[in-house]
């Protein structure tokens, strides 16, 4: 009760003007892992006093590259906002939804369409990328929907007239379209939507259990939902300088990735760390036990904070519903304004 009245009290605060808007969003892919956490979730969480936020359960964003497996995505969706509020998002202070629930985002969408080239969209590099990737060439070529995915997501970030949005730097080219369709919407139809600024994550790029990027499709990755247990069985399997073949031999820990771990996870025992390696004092397999440890107990508030969720049955749906009618009521208010100005619908 008395937490309600707080937030309520929140919510008049967070209105008044000078308080900027945040808009970010991630496609569910269920489970998140530590580069999930590092590159993007963790800066969520230290921004999310600074600013007014929504934060994305981005499920329609999953079609444009993969319309054919839909069983999944309701899973990874309740996973993934699992994750987030495990991990300090709060749904008293910012607003957590799903973008399929926000059916104005198709409205926009279709409207930002109108407004951009299709060649303009064909030159978008993540879109180049994807085709190589997922070597689309060869089948049945781009969807119209995937053409489309940076016009989707400028329509996410201008319906809630999102003054910064924290991303990764893949993302950036997909801001600057939103910059630019923001730009063209204001010239035509009047000041409706600020021109936002992509806000870089530091940590973008963190290793996986094999030094490549940690990512779900590689199989090298530690997750937020992992036991110390299972944490400390990967931790053993990663790889640590190549040269440092016998025990007695000295490391290099600025090419080892346990100690890029050491850094992040215990940065004031790094020293000891890094003199125990390179004097060959300290062995991998111990060092690997001790920075499992390091990580487990890094993590030990969102182990406690999922077990106090999934002890509520029903609590992940109920915050995203309550986001959701939120999200739905500052998105109603942009489109009455879009809608006004365009004379139509
Ligand atoms: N494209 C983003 C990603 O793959 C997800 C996303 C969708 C998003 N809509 C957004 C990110 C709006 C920021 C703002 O990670």
């Amino acid at each position: 009760m008395r937490q309600n009245a707080v937030s309520r009290r929140g919510l008049e605060r967070r209105v008044s003007p000078e308080k900027q808007i945040i808009l970010s969003g991630n496609r569910p892919t269920g489970r998140l892992h530590l580069g999930n956490y590092t590159g993007a979730l963790e800066n969520w969480v230290a921004l999310q006093p600074l600013y007014r936020c929504f934060f994305m359960v981005a499920d329609w964003h999953v079609l444009t590259t993969d319309y054919e497996h839909t069983d999944a995505i309701a899973d990874h969706t309740r996973e993934m906002v699992t994750d987030w509020i495990s991990a300090g998002l709060d749904p008293a202070e910012s607003v957590i939804f799903v973008q399929s629930h926000v059916k104005e985002h198709a409205e926009l969408n279709l409207i930002l369409a109108m407004l951009i080239s299709a060649a303009r969209l064909e030159r978008n590099p993540t879109l180049k990328e994807q085709v190589r990737d997922l070597e689309l060439e060869g089948g049945e070529g781009v969807t119209f929907g995937h053409l489309g995915y940076p016009v989707l997501q400028a329509a996410d970030i201008l319906m809630y007239r999102a003054h910064v949005v924290p991303v990764g730097e893949d993302q950036l080219p997909h801001i600057e379209i939103t910059r630019e369709l923001a730009r063209k919407f204001n010239r035509l139809f009047g000041e409706v939507f600020p021109v936002p600024d992509g806000k870089l994550t530091k940590f973008a790029r963190f290793p996986g259990l094999d030094g490549k990027r940690m990512s779900k499709s590689l199989g090298n990755t530690i997750d937020l939902a992992d036991t110390p247990e299972a944490i400390q069985q990967k931790i053993q399997t990663a790889f640590t300088d190549p040269e440092r073949k016998r025990r007695s031999d000295p490391g290099r820990p600025e090419v080892c990735l346990i100690y890029t771990y050491w850094n992040k996870f215990s940065p004031s025992t790094s020293p000891e760390i890094y003199e125990g390696c390179t004097t060959a004092k300290l062995g991998c397999v111990e060092c690997k036990q001790r920075v499992g440890r390091a990580i487990a107990d890094y993590l030990a508030p969102l182990r406690e904070k999922r077990r106090a969720l999934e002890a509520r049955p029903g609590a992940v749906d109920e915050v995203i519903r309550t986001g959701d009618e939120k999200a739905r009521r500052a998105a109603g208010a942009t489109m009455d304004l879009v809608r006004e100005r365009m004379h139509i619908g």
